[in-house]
């Protein structure tokens, strides 16, 4: 019968097209163009009409069949595209766990803010706040309210980056002392410190850096005495150099303290007995400190017959290289990871 023979023509003109079809997209190509609305079964169908009434059933069943056995290839091949792709994934996703890994190098707390967070700890410990104050201060709170009037000799001592007459680079955090008192009206105690970069007019060199780092500490109360001062300086000497430490007092001259001292600790690397770092005397100079002079305190609205207090300065630096023999000042600005890393927190 012709039509058998056409719906053979058409399964075998099927069967190799779904064979061929290589993606997904083909296949749905290839089956809307043999089971879609245009496809060649359409015609035998319109054609069915021609047909003996004995004859046309024969040939729908043969149609149906034909459309079933396309469909059952179509699927097959679905799956069989489908594995592929899976397959293909799988091998494109394979992690090589021989492969090196990639190198990450997470960075180093610097040195000088490590010290800086001990030190903190340490005063937070005791109850102290954490201040901070701008790096461009006025005259007024660097030096004026510090006992430090317009001629005083003393401004020599710290020599200074002028901006204009008024505006200067902070010589010492001291001005965030001033700050702080004023802040609290010359009636609440005050416990604090205050970390954070300075700058003097120096010539850099080993020892010497135009801008370093500082940490002061004040307190100002009622009942504060050169006892407190002093229990409180062998507190951080031995935080920062060890728990066997000493320290000793000798007289010295700061404006803003009276009486001022000057604070040695006994020398961490012979434990007093004399070697380089202690230049063979067991003591190391550290910080300078006093109890705070009445001029400061009521220059910031503190009436000094109710209020006394103490301060202290130390250098940062100077406390990394003694710590770490760090031998060039200038080690620690130079961002120079061979020196960083040393010191990983
Ligand atoms: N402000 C002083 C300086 O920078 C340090 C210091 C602070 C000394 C407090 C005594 C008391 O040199």
């Amino acid at each position: 019968m012709a039509i058998k023979d056409q719906l053979n023509s058409i399964k075998e003109a099927a069967k190799k097209a779904i064979k061929e079809a290589q993606s997904m997209v083909e296949l749905n190509d290839v089956k809307a163009k043999f089971l879609g609305k245009k496809s060649a079964f359409n015609d035998i169908m319109k054609s069915m009409k021609d047909l003996s009434k004995e004859e046309r059933p024969v040939v729908g069943k043969e149609t149906n069949l034909a459309k079933r056995d396309i469909q059952t290839w179509i699927d097959d091949k679905r799956q069989e595209l489908h594995d592929l792709e899976v397959a293909k994934q799988i091998e494109e996703e394979t992690v090589d766990v021989t492969m090196p890994g990639k190198e990450f190098h997470p960075g180093t707390t610097h040195l000088l803010t490590q010290i800086t967070d001990e030190i903190e700890d340490v005063f937070i410990g005791m109850g102290y706040e954490v201040m901070e104050g701008p790096e461009m201060e006025i005259d007024e709170y660097n030096f004026e309210k510090l006992n430090l009037p317009k001629d005083h000799p003393a401004r020599d001592m710290q020599d200074t980056f002028y901006i204009n007459d008024t505006v200067l680079l902070r010589t010492h955090t001291s001005p965030v002392q001033v700050r702080t008192m004023l802040e609290k009206g010359g009636k609440e105690p005050v416990k604090i410190i205050c970390p954070g970069k300075v700058y003097r007019r120096d010539e850099d060199d080993a020892t010497h850096s135009h801008q370093f780092m500082q940490i002061e500490g004040l307190v100002v109360d009622k009942d504060t005495t050169m006892a407190d001062l002093k229990g409180t300086l062998l507190v951080i000497a031995r935080e920062m150099f060890g728990q066997n430490r000493e320290i000793r007092l000798r007289p010295s001259y700061f404006p803003f303290t009276e009486p001022s001292v000057e604070v040695d600790v006994s020398c961490h690397n012979c434990n007093g007995a004399g070697c380089h770092i202690c230049k063979q005397t067991g003591w190391i100079e550290v910080l300078g400190a006093g109890m705070v002079n009445n001029n400061v305190l009521e220059a910031s609205g503190y009436d000094s017959t109710v209020y006394q207090g103490f301060a202290f300065g130390v250098g940062v630096e100077r406390i990394a290289m003694l710590k770490y023999k760090i031998n060039d000042i200038r080690q620690f600005y130079t961002n120079d990871l061979r020196f960083n890393k040393q010191f990983k927190s």
